[in-house]
């Protein structure tokens, strides 16, 4: 019968005499596909395998030292973290428009990572994290499961550089992929964690990108996380999030006038993402989800809560 440790013995052996003693490299996200791949290729293969882990500075609150605490030092894998946040605040300077922010963070981040693949000299493979259902969705056929789409996996890689791919987790559906992963010894939190798009906080700053907006975004952002994981309904959610509008509104704290900012929180149930239900959180964690941001981070004087379905709002905000 088919268990989930037979299925890491097959897939390791296969693995491995596709592989031989050739050199792997892996565009690593931190998200739970190119994690699970990661770290299955490495069962495999050990240290020819070498993950580059580009660090945009639009991710989550303390999301580079995780992915790195996690592959580098409880994994053992050959990580490199390559940090170039400036870079990309440079390039996003002025620019406003969400698609020229997509177009930018994806052009670049795959510039960052042929930079680095090239440093490292002849790479023969590349593991890719593509599952099932990105198979079903470029059309079937070999060559159409390494067509990226530009819109939902900026971990795109260039068309021209020469590899084999290595896509374990091609016959995989999401739940498969998480049970496996957990199987591989990673973590719940890492498993569980919401989608977070290639672009990260980059479309979540409305607007133009700044570090300061960037700063403000994660600290709400990882407060709305830890109430909404305290109140036992982070599972329960689909995808949720907190977004800077470039908005500013008048507040009033003890007996000053403030002139902050103002952030959104969006939660949505849904099953693929495709079309969503705003999530109705209860009315008890939302006041101390607001309450939390307004007093705790700098710089915001009001939340606002988004109850716009899909369709017709889409989930991100840009
Ligand atoms: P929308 O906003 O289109 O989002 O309703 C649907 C799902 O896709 C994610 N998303 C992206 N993922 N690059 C990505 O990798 C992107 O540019 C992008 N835009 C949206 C979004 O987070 C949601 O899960």
């Amino acid at each position: 019968t088919w268990t989930m440790g037979s299925f890491i013995d097959e897939k390791v052996k296969e693995i491995k005499d596709k592989v031989g003693d050739k050199k792997v490299l892996c565009a690593l996200s931190g998200g739970v596909d190119s994690s699970v791949a990661a770290v299955l290729v490495h069962r495999a293969i050990g240290d020819n395998l070498t993950c580059v882990f580009v660090d945009h500075g639009l991710l989550r609150k303390d999301e580079g030292d995780h992915v790195e605490a996690i592959f580098r030092e409880e994994f053992h894998m050959n990580l490199i973290r390559v940090n170039v946040q400036e870079r990309f605040l440079s390039k996003l300077k002025g620019v406003t428009e969400p698609e020229s922010k997509r177009k930018i963070i994806g052009e670049e981040f795959i510039r960052v990572f042929e930079e680095e693949s090239n440093k490292l000299g002849k790479m023969d493979f590349l593991v890719q994290g593509t599952i099932y259902p990105d198979v079903i969705e470029s059309g079937s056929g070999d060559s159409g499961a390494s067509v990226i789409k530009s819109h939902h996996n900026v971990g795109g890689i260039p068309e021209d550089i020469e590899f084999e791919i290595v896509e374990p987790l091609r016959e995989l559906f999401k739940d498969e992929v998480r049970r496996l992963g957990l199987e591989l010894g990673i973590s719940e939190e890492l498993i569980f964690r919401h989608p977070f798009p290639g672009p990260g906080l980059g479309i979540r700053v409305i607007g133009e990108v700044t570090q300061e907006k960037c700063d403000i975004l994660r600290e709400a952002d990882a407060i709305y996380m830890q109430e909404l994981k305290s109140a036992g309904l982070y599972k329960e959610i689909w995808q949720a999030f907190a977004v800077l509008p470039d908005v500013m509104t008048v507040g009033v704290m003890g007996d000053e006038r403030t002139y902050a900012h103002l952030v959104g929180i969006r939660a949505v149930a849904s099953s693929d993402g495709m079309t969503s239900d705003w999530y109705k959180i209860p009315y008890e964690v939302l006041e101390r989800i607001s309450t939390r941001i307004v007093n705790e981070v700098d710089h915001v004087n009001r939340v606002v809560y988004d109850i716009t379905s899909k369709p017709p709002g889409t989930i991100e905000w840009e």
